[in-house]
């Protein structure tokens, strides 16, 4: 008897976010590098950080790191944690003020008191390169141009590029944010998926997410996800950055162990959506570039 006779073989796919996103940034370098002979200048993202949150100042960092890999001109602000609104504010409006300035973008969280809402209607919807400003977020509902907000981007880009149509799949995605959930959903929706929206107070997780030929996670919560969950062949997206409460290491929402061994393809944690989000954020920036030196809104 073969030795291999009582094991299906298991044909895993690891989504590889870092190649695709590497793949995304050399284009637009691409692109960008022949914005000044056409346009007299590159792109320029202007990064606003409030305090000194760990993860902020990483992703800030790797934010500045890709706009240096694709030639885009960054400036990283710093205002200390106790900075009061009104100068915030006005900051903002100082940049929205500058022409040499195409994208603003405010890493979130803000430290308490700064109200998150009042700081993202204050940037002017063409330099809003995070896709949060209202009249963005209602374009994306409305189907009418609008920037679109990178992860949930980023997601439907590695869906693409792995060759999964949406159409007539279950989709199912955990977590309501505005930042990722509910535009996930509805990028979803309009690739005709049909979508399941489960958040906290969701009775039976797992009698739904065993229903997802589609599985977006966006829970933050350390492995929540977990192999007796998800059905054979699942496709799952794995948005969490979390820390294994047991080993302290970086890890996803999305139990990778056990849930690789039944999907079809899975995002890993890191080098799945971190990077694709990164690399839509700098398209993002040549976008509302290419919309200012060209005179018109038009995405
Ligand atoms: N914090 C976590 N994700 C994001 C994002 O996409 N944009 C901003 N501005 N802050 C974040």
């Amino acid at each position: 008897m073969s030795t291999f006779a009582n094991h299906s073989i298991h044909c895993i796919m690891i989504i590889d976010g870092k190649q695709i996103s590497a793949a995304l940034k050399a284009s637009l370098a691409e692109q960008v590098a022949a914005f000044p002979a056409r346009y007299g200048r590159v792109p320029h993202l202007t990064v606003v950080r409030v305090g000194e949150d760990p993860a902020s100042v990483v992703y800030v960092r790797n934010k500045a790191k890709a706009c240096d890999a694709v030639g885009i001109r960054n400036t990283t602000l710093v205002l200390p944690e106790d900075t009061p609104e009104e100068e915030l504010l006005s900051l903002i409006r100082r940049l929205n003020g500058d022409d040499t300035v195409d994208g603003i973008l405010v890493q979130l969280p803000l430290p308490r008191p700064l109200s998150e809402a009042r700081v993202i209607e204050t940037i002017a919807r063409e330099k809003d390169v995070d896709g949060f400003h209202p009249l963005n977020v209602a374009g994306l509902w409305q189907k009418t141009p609008h920037m679109e907000p990178c992860t949930p981007k980023g997601i439907m880009k590695l869906l693409r590029a792995t060759g999964v149509d949406p159409k007539g799949k279950r989709a199912v995605v955990i977590g309501r944010s505005n930042i990722v959930g509910l535009p996930v959903a509805k990028m979803l929706l309009d690739a005709n998926a049909t979508v399941t929206l489960c958040h906290t107070r969701t009775v039976d997780l797992a009698s739904v997410t065993r229903q997802a030929e589609i599985l977006v996670v966006a829970a933050g919560a350390a492995k929540m996800v977990t192999g007796d969950m998800v059905s054979e062949g699942v496709v799952i997206i794995d948005v969490g950055m979390d820390r294994d409460p047991q080993t302290g290491r970086l890890c996803g929402d999305v139990d990778f162990e056990s849930c690789a061994s039944k999907a079809a393809a899975i995002t890993p944690v890191p080098g799945g959506v971190g990077p694709m989000t990164i690399a839509c954020l700098m398209e993002n920036t040549v976008e509302c570039f290419l919309h200012r030196v060209n005179g018109s809104i038009t995405v």
